[in-house]
């Protein structure tokens, strides 16, 4: 049985799907701006934010493949702002002024400037949920959640699920990042930390996994699906009783475990019809390409490597890309098969509705039982009821 990459079937292969559809944002993530009854860029400019009304402003997609990238922005959406910390940088919004192609970018919230909960409302009122930062700022926004994670670590107030979800925002920050630049190596070391803090919160607070489910997104998102499988990943690590470096290595390799997907063409990724034996053929080939890529980069040891090649090679051989069987294929792998496959069934996709939990399980103990280690997946059932 194979857990395979796109819900649609290709011509006389294999029947049963598990999708994990990606819609890499970073391929183009198109511009959306607030258009203003105000002629010309410089006039928004100097009329500032204070002066402009966005409840009745419409948001309107920039036409042509322009991208924030290649305006020098990155999109740093307000979840990622913690009341009672800093602004870490600049942070705009596009407006789009009347005749104008290109928005302009006005600034909302300066550096170092305490973002109030008043700040949070004023924005929400303003109906403003997504801030961009420019682009040479990212360093800066890395040592934001850095401080906050600091400082969550004492704080005995704040409750856990907000704390996880912290967790997440960094997270996704980083796996957005991971699939932006994929030859950044510095994002690695971030990847390392970052899941350094997730495993030291899941093992000093006793998290149950609920907790850390409630955080994620119940629906598919750029970059969300490789960072819950990470963080499932390490919540079961972390209850099988791993070593705490090896929960880290996983964690590490679970965000970058679809990293070929950059290379398949998005129509292919996309497309909502049936995919053709040699469209299927290219997205088959994901796990070869990032364990390529991976290994020429030289950041995963030998176990990272294998988990990421291996993530949908099945127990009874019938997987890919090598077709491994039973205890071929690395633990780290079985592993992130299981949890990649839950994610992949419980998590909206543009193609295919999300299942429950429950009938995920059901699923996977029935008509895929034979792609799992067994023990795993019962351990596994044992896990998400715990
Ligand atoms: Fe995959
Ligand atoms: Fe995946």
């Amino acid at each position: 049985m194979l857990c395979q990459e796109h819900g649609q079937q290709a011509a006389g292969i294999e029947s049963t799907f598990l999708n994990e559809l990606g819609s890499w944002g970073a391929q183009g993530e198109g511009i959306i701006a607030r258009v203003v009854d105000m002629a010309g860029s410089a006039a928004v400019a100097e009329s500032g934010f204070n002066a402009l009304d966005f409840r009745k402003a419409r948001k309107q997609s920039l036409s042509g493949s322009v991208t924030f990238e290649e305006l020098g922005y990155v999109a740093f959406p307000i979840k990622y702002l913690v009341p009672d910390f800093m602004v870490p940088c600049n942070l705009f919004v596009p407006i789009l002024a009347k005749g104008e192609d290109l928005p302009t970018f006005v600034k909302v919230l300066d550096r170092g400037q305490f973002y109030s909960d008043a700040w949070r409302v004023a924005l929400k009122e303003q109906r403003i949920d997504e801030l961009y930062a420019e682009a040479h700022e990212t360093a800066g926004l890395d040592e934001y959640f850095q401080e906050i994670m600091e400082a969550l670590a004492e704080d005995e107030v704040t409750p856990n699920w907000q704390k996880a979800l912290i967790l997440y925002n960094y997270g996704e920050f980083i796996a957005r990042h991971i699939f932006h630049d994929v030859y950044d190596g510095q994002f690695v070391e971030k990847a390392s930390q970052w899941a350094d803090a997730l495993v030291g919160f899941l093992h000093a607070k006793k998290v149950s996994v609920s907790v850390i489910y409630r955080v994620f997104m119940n629906h598919y998102e750029t970059f969300n699906h490789s960072l819950q499988v990470s963080m499932m990943v390490m919540a079961f690590c972390g209850h099988l009783g791993w070593r705490q470096e090896d929960v880290v290595r996983l964690g590490v390799a679970g965000l970058f475990h679809d990293i070929g997907k950059v290379w398949v063409d998005s129509r292919i990724l996309l497309k909502p019809s049936s995919l053709t034996r040699e469209e299927f053929a290219f997205i088959l080939r994901h796990p070869q390409t990032a364990y390529e890529h991976l290994a020429s980069m030289g950041w995963m040891n030998t176990d990272q490597l294998a988990a990421v090649r291996e993530h949908h090679e099945s127990m009874d051989g019938t997987g890919y890309p090598q077709g491994l069987k039973g205890s071929e294929i690395h633990p780290f792998a079985r592993v992130l098969h299981i949890c990649d496959c839950f994610d992949a069934l419980t998590t909206h996709r543009p193609y295919k509705k999300a299942v429950t939990p429950f009938k995920a399980l059901k699923l996977m103990q029935s008509e895929m039982r034979l792609s799992f280690d067994r023990h795993l997946l019962y351990k596994f059932i044992q896990f998400l009821g715990s």
